[in-house]
């Protein structure tokens, strides 16, 4: 039984044994990805903003985006729907009911801005321009009433946003992980 797809796998591995790369020398597959192919995954925003692309986005602008594209699953002012709410919760964490949101939860408003350009719109993801991504973070943001309407979030200022449990997360006291494992 095995005999058909043995010499059919021996014909693949020789196939692609044909194509190689500088980095495929020891296992003799693949080629090296192009700058513009990590470009694609490599879209990470960290904490403190580093990786924000330019661009820019005001809550009044974000209204448009949300409501044609985020309302459907997260409710018209973000209270939720089909899917779970962006907003509200604040003060609930300590209770017996805890509400976990953007606003009462996350501490980090970068982290929004990464999560929906990737993530956001679920069906959809990747389809908001970055400018349509900052525009419907500052929305929800301000849904959350962490940022005034007027508020202009680009590179810069989405980093300065204080989210409301920012000193709500206890650090990991492990030694074996983190900074202290790095310095070592
Ligand atoms: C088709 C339904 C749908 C649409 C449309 C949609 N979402 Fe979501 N959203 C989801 C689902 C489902 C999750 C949970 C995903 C998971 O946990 O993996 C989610 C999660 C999220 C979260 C994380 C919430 C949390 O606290 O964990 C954010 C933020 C978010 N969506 C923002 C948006 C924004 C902004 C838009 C519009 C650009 C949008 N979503 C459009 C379905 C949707």
């Amino acid at each position: 039984m095995y005999k058909g797809w043995l010499p059919a796998l021996a014909g693949a591995a020789a196939m692609l044994a044909q194509t190689p790369h500088p980095q495929s020398t020891k296992y003799g597959v693949g080629r090296a990805a192009t700058p513009e192919e990590i470009g694609a995954w490599d879209i990470s925003i960290a904490p403190d903003g580093t990786g924000l692309p330019e661009g820019s986005g005001t809550p009044a602008q974000g209204k448009d985006v949300y409501a044609s594209k985020c309302a459907k699953c997260h409710g018209g002012q973000g209270q939720g729907g089909d899917e779970g709410p962006l907003v509200g919760g604040k003060g609930t964490l300590a209770s017996a009911k805890p509400l976990k949101t953007v606003g009462s939860y996350w501490p980090y408003a970068t982290t929004l801005f990464d999560y929906v350009r990737r993530a956001m719109p679920y069906k959809q993801p990747g389809t908001l321009t970055t400018n349509q991504v900052y525009a419907v973070s500052a929305y929800v943001l301000f849904l959350n009433g962490i940022i005034p309407e007027t508020a202009v979030l680009d590179a810069k200022s989405l980093p300065q946003v204080k989210m409301p449990n920012r000193n709500g997360f206890v650090g990991d006291p492990r030694p074996d992980v983190g900074p202290k494992r790095a310095a070592k």
